[in-house]
């Protein structure tokens, strides 16, 4: 399902893996093992307009000139620390892709982004940019993540998250309208604390089984 800027991936397989992921009773490994296997389906949605050249090869019978994805132009950037869980799948379906990092944590109190590191590929400018974060929340992470990937020079960007809030969906598109949203879910709304409802819990604590 497309609306505006936003897919929802709503394949049986993501949906299903999805609920598993959300259930509280959901232990840590099984957590991280799910979110693995839903970062690749995404993958495959998000990756449908990827460049892809022609190389020649040989097959048992003739030569021919193959499809062969530009793999070096694609670049994955995770939003820390729960933006690992959905890179790793993703780069099991592109290994040669180049990965960058963006720290941000969350004040508590104003749930403004606070940024304590960065570190990207070059030649942001030729890539397409995936960036990737479990959770479109208040959108104010992403917002920051998608603005200093920019300033590195990176035209072409998607955010690819597991669960958006429409507040969050909301706040991301009217700071950044070009960069389309991939997500396997739009739920309810946040609470007072920014946390989606009704959502799937902290993710990083999830996947990481801290508290
Ligand atoms: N971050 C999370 O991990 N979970 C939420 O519900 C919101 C932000």
């Amino acid at each position: 399902m497309a609306d505006n800027n936003v897919t929802v991936v709503d394949h049986p397989l993501v949906q299903h893996k999805l609920a598993l992921m959300r259930n509280k009773n959901t232990p840590t490994a099984k957590f991280r093992l799910l979110l693995r296997e839903i970062s690749l389906l995404l993958a495959y949605e998000v990756a449908r307009d990827l460049d892809i050249g022609l190389a020649e090869i040989e097959t048992p019978l003739e030569k021919m000139k193959a499809p062969k994805l530009e793999g070096k132009k694609l670049c994955f950037v995770s939003i820390l620390r729960a933006g690992n869980g959905l890179l790793d799948g993703m780069l099991d379906l592109v290994p040669s892709a180049r990965v960058g990092h963006v720290g941000l944590y969350r004040d508590p109190k104003t749930l403004q982004p606070v940024e304590y590191y960065l570190k990207l590929p070059d030649k942001m400018g030729e890539r397409l940019c995936v960036v990737v974060d479990p959770m479109l929340a208040t959108g104010n992470s992403a917002v920051a993540a998608v603005q200093r990937i920019m300033e590195s020079g990176a035209a072409r960007i998607k955010f690819v998250c597991l669960l958006a809030a429409p507040e969050g969906i909301e706040i991301f598109s009217k700071a950044h309208p070009q960069v389309p949203i991939f997500t396997a879910a739009i739920d309810r709304e946040l609470n007072d604390h920014g946390y989606i409802l009704p959502g799937l819990g902290d993710a990083g604590d999830r996947m990481y089984g801290t508290k």
